[in-house]
This record gives C-alpha cells, sequence and structure tokens, in this order.
C-alpha cells in the first residue's frame, strides 16, 4: 500500500515536472522550435538581399545563436520603425537590425549584452560646403525614419538636433542617400557601416570625419521573454569566447 502511494505520488510528481519543462519551452519562443527574428533588411553590412536570402552580420550572429539554442531561424523583413512593436506585441521573438541601445527604446523592451558598436556619421556630395557639424545648421538633412540619426537630428538646438522641421524622413537609408544626389537633402545622417557602403555604390558622396554618436547595437527581446534574454546572452558570451563573432564581422567589415 505504501509503495503503491509513493509511486502514485512519484507520477504525479515527474508529470507536473514534465508539464513544467514543456511549458518553460513553449513560451520561450512564439512558435516552437523556431527563433522568429525581424529586421529591416537594407542595412548592408547588417542585413541586406542576396538574392531572395536575407545575409549579413546580424543574420549570421542570429543563425549562430539559434544553433546553440537548438532553435531553426527564421528571418521577418520589415520597416524598421515596426521591429519594436513586433518584439513588444509578441509576433516575433527577437529583433537584430544594427538596433542601437536607446534608454527610450528600453522601456518597451529589453536588450542582449552588445555585439558590436556603431557610429552615426554625415554623408555629403563629394563638392558640397558642409564641413563640419555645426555646417548642418539649417540645411535639410536625410534619416532612416525612427532610427537613431531621426531622433537625434530631429531634436531641437539646444538638444544638440537641428530641429524636425530641417529633417526628411524616409523607410530606407537607401532613399535617403538617393535624395541626397537628387539634392532634396544637402545631408544623410546614418550608421557608418551603412554609410561606406552606401558611398562605395554612390557615385559622388563622401562621409564626413567628424563622428556624430557612438552607438552600441544589440538585440531587442520581449521585456516578459527574461528566459529568451539569458538564453541569448549566454549564446553571444560563448561566441564572443571562441571567436565566432569576431569572424562574422571580419567577414563583412574586411579591415582597411
Ligand atoms: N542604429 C540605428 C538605430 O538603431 C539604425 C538602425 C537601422 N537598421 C536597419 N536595419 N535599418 O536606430
Amino acid at each position: 500500500m505504501k509503495k503503491r502511494l509513493f509511486s502514485i505520488a512519484l507520477v504525479a510528481v515527474m508529470t507536473v515536472a514534465l508539464l513544467c519543462s514543456c511549458g518553460k519551452q513553449e513560451g520561450m519562443t512564439v512558435t516552437k522550435g523556431v527563433l522568429t527574428m525581424a529586421t529591416n533588411a537594407y542595412f548592408p553590412p547588417y542585413e541586406y538581399y542576396e538574392g531572395e536570402q536575407i545575409v549579413g552580420i546580424d543574420a549570421e550572429i542570429a543563425k549562430a545563436v539559434a544553433d546553440k539554442l537548438g532553435l531553426e531561424l527564421k528571418i521577418e523583413d520589415m520597416e524598421f520603425d515596426s521591429i519594436i512593436t513586433a518584439v513588444q506585441t509578441g509576433k516575433v521573438d527577437i529583433g537584430l537590425a544594427g538596433m542601437t541601445v536607446t534608454d527610450e527604446r528600453k522601456v518597451t523592451v529589453n536588450f542582449s549584452d552588445t555585439y558590436a558598436t556603431g557610429i552615426q556619421v554625415v554623408i555629403v556630395k563629394e563638392d558640397s560646403d558642409i564641413k563640419s557639424l555645426d555646417d548642418l545648421q539649417g540645411k535639410k538633412i536625410g534619416v532612416q525614419l525612427a532610427t537613431t540619426g531621426d531622433i537625434y537630428a530631429s531634436a531641437s538646438p539646444e538638444k544638440g538636433g537641428y530641429g524636425e522641421e530641417n529633417v526628411e524622413k524616409y523607410n530606407k537609408g537607401a532613399d535617403a542617400v538617393m535624395a541626397l544626389k537628387n539634392d532634396k537633402v544637402q545631408a544623410v545622417i546614418i550608421d557608418n557601416e551603412p554609410a561606406k557602403n552606401f558611398v562605395a555604390a554612390n557615385e559622388g558622396l563622401r562621409i564626413l570625419e567628424t563622428e556624430y554618436a557612438v552607438e552600441d547595437y544589440a538585440a531587442c527581446i520581449n521585456k516578459q521573454n527574461e528566459e529568451l534574454l539569458t538564453e541569448v546572452n549566454k549564446a553571444l558570451a560563448e561566441l564572443k569566447a571562441d571567436g565566432t563573432l569576431q569572424k562574422i564581422i571580419d567577414k563583412y567589415i574586411p579591415a582597411n
């Protein structure tokens, strides 16, 4: 009798344990066994299309993280402006998009440990009379909507910006660069590495020597999903320690 009670109790305990662990696994990602990542794939070398496929630093880091977590990676391309909402509303698990960690964004999402550094720079036409950040005062500035370039430039001059009225916002960084080529704006503020790519792909443009802002890039994750945050940080630390992260970055950003 005692023995039987014990085995019933044991089965009960095991069932509860099993249910808990399943629930945990299930709760960690939106789709079981899949890490769904949001990005905006017009941001070389971090994410861009090679044919039908999205490649780049973020895509490869996410793949390496997913592998470590035993998950399949699925990438969803959307407007940069929609990524945080998608993460916040649980449409996707994670956002990787050369995304800068900011205090405002931290209110709505969690950020992983940072995996790269970004610098906001200014692109002008080669023959432009804009030589410094001060020269931007009163000029039309192009940015990608809702990026830190947008946020900084749109701030009032007292806050180091150039005023909302002087900022033209585009859905893609490349559209802002097109506007610069067509003289619709006189400068574009955007992240350093994409800037180098855009300048290399378009004649007659150059990057100002002055850096506008230095930033940290990280993955954003739903505030409720502490478990995924812990797992992603663990994976990132391992990828840092064994040199994989640097290898991925070096593949896409050749040392000059
Ligand atoms: N680092 C900037 C930010 O976080 C720009 C990122 C844009 N990324 C993209 N995939 N379009 O606001």
